[in-house]
């Protein structure tokens, strides 16, 4: 007689030592029961970034396969699904073009920044818009000693309008209406260099070039340079996974411990993702 459950029937090979978890074994469009959940929960923290392919799923079961992770956040720039707006849509070709070319890690401008993503590909270029990830605990760990404990006792300053610019997302009268709300409700926020993970213990590099602006205890040239030096560093590839996306395919990641790249390769293609986005906690 067999006992095994939902549970047992996941399957996580890992794409790297480093990052990257390929899963088998669960459709995103039902409901998780509590042992596939926490199975799901611990290969987050043990691989950063899951991948399933193959997934099926309307924008609500999106966002009731993410919103059993925590509670969604709202984006206030980004276009949402009709009816459902916690799921944000990247829709980009020549008239809208890519604008998450850079390393960051998602929402990071707020006092309590995602704890992860569901990022689901609608419709893809015919090669190309492959998205990259970092290891931010692994980056951290491969510093010098002397140098991650001076990196411990920094803060950094994560501004909404480094990667939301008025002159790209306020061109229009509606537009301009929304980019002022929502730069009056996302005003710079301070956050820990060096991030303690809420649930693992493990320390990561919290700082990312599509927000941070500043290191609050060093002078601008010396806040400059760390930040020079540390952007170049997690982008070394020893760190990273990069996927090429299948249609249907979902990535979910651990927003705590990466930052990640979308290539801008496919022009004049369009790409279409959809996303939704669970809330964390404060970082320490
Ligand atoms: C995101 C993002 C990456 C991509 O959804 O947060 O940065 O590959 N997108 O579209
Ligand atoms: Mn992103």
């Amino acid at each position: 007689m067999s006992n095994r459950t939902i549970a047992d029937r996941i399957k996580i090979d890992a794409l790297s030592p480093v990052i990257g978890g390929l899963v088998e074994g669960v459709d995103l469009a039902r409901p998780l029961d509590a042992a596939s959940r926490a199975r799901l929960g611990q290969a987050l923290l043990d691989h950063k970034v899951l991948f399933f392919e193959d997934q099926t799923i309307t924008p609500q079961q999106q966002r009731n396969f993410a919103a059993s992770f925590g509670k969604l956040h709202i984006h206030p720039i980004y276009p949402q699904v009709e009816d459902v707006p916690e799921i944000l849509i990247l829709d980009t070709h020549v008239d809208n073009l890519p604008d998450n070319d850079t390393w960051h890690t998602d929402v990071t401008f707020i006092e309590t920044p995602p704890l992860g993503s569901v990022l689901y590909a609608k419709q893809l270029p015919p090669s190309g818009g492959d998205t990259l990830w970092v290891n931010n605990e692994a980056a951290f760990a491969a510093l010098s000693p002397a140098y991650r404990a001076f990196l411990e006792r920094l803060t950094a300053t994560h501004d909404f309008v480094k990667s939301f610019p008025r002159e790209r997302y306020a061109t229009t009268p509606s537009e301009e209406k929304k980019w002022l709300v929502a730069q009056a409700k996302n005003k710079p926020v301070k956050h820990p260099v060096i991030r303690t993970h809420p649930v693992s213990g493990a320390k990561g590099l919290f700082v990312n070039e599509g927000f941070t602006t500043r290191i609050n205890e060093l002078s601008a040239a010396e806040s400059r340079s760390v930040l020079d030096l540390l952007f170049a560093h997690i982008a070394k590839p020893d760190f990273q996974i990069r996927y090429r996306w299948k249609l249907n395919a979902v990535a979910m990641w651990d927003n705590r411990a990466t930052q990640h790249y979308a290539v801008a390769d496919y022009l004049p293609h369009r790409r279409v993702m959809h996303r939704a986005t669970i809330l964390g906690d404060r970082p320490f």
